[in-house]
């Protein structure tokens, strides 16, 4: 039900381990590359940006995500978290949007319910005019592969491979993506390209990872707590390098975090408390990356 795309150079085929075997696609070959299948759930992600001006064409608003009366419950035995109680929110093409809450306040759960890695308990989201509470399985894998970027606090990278190699897992398996070095190039990394993890600072690792969230040109990028491991110089390059991505491709940004003086550099600010929309403003002063003190 997504927008259809050409068929990928490489298909996945289950093991029986769980995990998921990437194969040459025409003959169902295994490549020998085996990567568990939550790992590969959230490599996935593509398509291009439209309009010139943030969140608008020809005058109009376009919502890349819509979010309606959204709620989130877990049942834990006898007792009950509402970890969203009534969400209603619009994500707008090219905007740099900072999410913030305290602890507990439902913002990962936004985000992956957002992100179709998750479902709510009521309530309806779309991503452009695809009801996602409406749509299979299958279709919301292809969301994720084909238009949704993640960035996480650690960064799950395959230690075993290279910077490049680990951008390629993604860029293998997308339709239109750019080239692995032009991402890497993008974060600053590309004199890096052939250094594993154990060889990159935690900042550049988180870059990589950035790196391939971008490669696949998503629709949009969702990061929970980009900066939530690193120190503040190290933070800073990563904002940088997200700002960066954000002027050049114009990937609509959610960047989740606890550091309030992080949200001078985004166009909006909305902030959770207690599973609920407390305040939803546009930042008139946005300031570069490089000027975020904390
Ligand atoms: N899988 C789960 N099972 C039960 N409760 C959960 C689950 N995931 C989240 N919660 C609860 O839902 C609430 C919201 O959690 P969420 O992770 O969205 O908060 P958050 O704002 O991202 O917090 P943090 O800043 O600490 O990451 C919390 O009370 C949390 O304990
Ligand atoms: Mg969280």
């Amino acid at each position: 039900m997504m927008s259809g795309r050409a068929g990928s150079a490489l298909t996945e085929s289950d093991d029986s381990q769980g995990a998921i075997v990437l194969c040459a696609a025409a003959r169902n070959v295994p490549i020998g590359l085996r990567v568990p299948a939550t790992i590969l759930a959230i490599f996935r992600g593509v398509a291009d940006t439209g309009s010139t001006h943030e969140g608008r064409v020809d005058g109009r608003s376009i919502a890349v995500f819509r979010a309606q009366d959204v709620t989130k419950t877990y049942t834990m035995g006898e007792v009950q978290v509402h970890a969203l109680r009534g969400v209603s929110l619009e994500l707008l093409e090219h905007q740099f949007v900072v999410l913030l809450g305290p602890s507990g306040s439902g913002k990962s759960t936004l985000l992956n319910i957002l992100g179709a890695l998750d479902t709510p308990t009521a309530g309806r989201v779309w991503f452009r005019e695809h009801e996602l509470t409406a749509a299979s399985e299958y279709a919301l894998t292809e969301l994720r592969r084909e238009h949704i970027g993640f960035v996480f606090q650690f960064y799950n990278l395959i230690p075993s491979l290279t910077a490049l190699e680990n951008v390629r897992l993604v860029t293998d398996i997308a339709t239109d993506p750019m080239d692995g070095r032009e991402a890497l190039g993008l974060v600053g990394l590309g004199s890096r390209l052939d250094h594993f993890p154990s060889q990159l600072s935690g900042g550049e690792q988180q870059r990589v990872a950035i790196a391939r969230a971008i490669a696949k040109r998503p629709d949009v990028l969702l990061c929970d707590e980009p900066t939530g491991a690193l120190d503040v110089e190290t933070g800073r390059v990563v904002l940088e390098a997200l700002a960066r991505i954000h002027a050049e491709l114009g990937t609509a940004t959610v960047v989740i975090t606890h550091n309030a003086a992080i949200s001078r550099m985004a166009s909006r600010v909305v902030r959770l408390a207690d599973g609920r929309v407390v305040a939803d403003e546009i930042n008139p002063d946005r300031v570069p990356a490089s000027h975020v003190e904390w």
